[in-house]
């Protein structure tokens, strides 16, 4: 299993903050938010760990990073130079890839659950993960028939069709690929990772886990502040 953590983009929402700097490479508490993404990988036992990033501050995430060494990991770097999609990452990491199956963790999204169980025992096919939330319409959004079977997936719904998050944590087989290079830009001209859960949908391949510990996408500044308290009062 290899693993990618998703951060390009320009994130324009949090200027003046991401005028000097990437969001990924904001402080939530006392670490750059991108080091909670990555040790989410890290404790599902991956180690080999593509970096995605936009062009503007990609030197500062070397500096960062490095080769993780001192995290006992691997790191490779890729370029997006445009952001193209969630989905995208799969075509700009196609090398990378290889033979693999691959999770992808978005480097806004922080997680307190360990995601370990699920992702060391997964064999093919697509998972993804849900949580209940307040404001459905800002995600990706997961309808369940009566046995919690995912039946429906729709990317920011103006009327969502239930309450349950698609969250930015995603484990694919190795069609991964194959699949991203078939989709067709959405209405914003992205290729949509929702687009790219719905195929595995459509094939009976798409499994659907439920998160149960806190989750923010740290992509607003009220998220920001809320996952940084989160973080102090844990570690206080
Ligand atoms: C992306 C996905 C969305 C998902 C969310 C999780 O949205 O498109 O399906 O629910 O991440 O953080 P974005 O935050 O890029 O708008």
């Amino acid at each position: 299993m290899k693993g990618i953590v998703l951060a390009g983009g320009r994130a324009t929402r949090l200027h003046p903050l991401t005028k000097i700097t990437s969001k990924q490479l904001l402080p939530i508490y006392d670490k750059p938010m991108i080091y909670y993404p990555i040790e989410t990988l890290i404790a599902a036992g991956i180690k080999d760990i593509l970096v995605i990033i936009a062009p503007d501050y990609a030197g500062q995430f070397l500096n960062l990073l490095g080769s993780g060494r001192e995290l006992g990991v691997d790191f490779s770097y890729e370029i997006q130079e445009e952001p193209r999609g969630l989905a995208d990452a799969f075509i700009v990491g196609e090398n990378f890839i290889g033979n693999d199956n691959v999770t992808m963790i978005l480097g806004d999204n922080i997680f307190e659950d360990d995601f370990s169980k699920e992702i060391k025992s997964f064999k093919e096919g697509a998972m993804v993960f849900a949580k209940k939330v307040p404001d459905p319409q800002r995600f990706g959004v997961v309808e369940f028939d009566k046995e919690m079977r995912a039946v429906s997936i729709e990317e920011k719904p103006k009327n969502p069709k239930s309450d349950y998050a698609v969250v930015g944590l995603y484990v694919y087989d190795n069609r991964v690929v194959k699949h991203a290079k078939s989709l067709k830009p959405s209405a914003r001209g992205e290729i949509e990772i929702t687009s790219l859960n719905n195929v595995y949908l459509k094939n009976g391949g798409l499994k659907v886990g439920q998160v149960n510990g806190a989750w923010e996408d740290a992509g607003t500044f009220e998220s920001l502040l809320r996952v940084s308290n989160f973080m102090a009062e844990k570690q206080g």
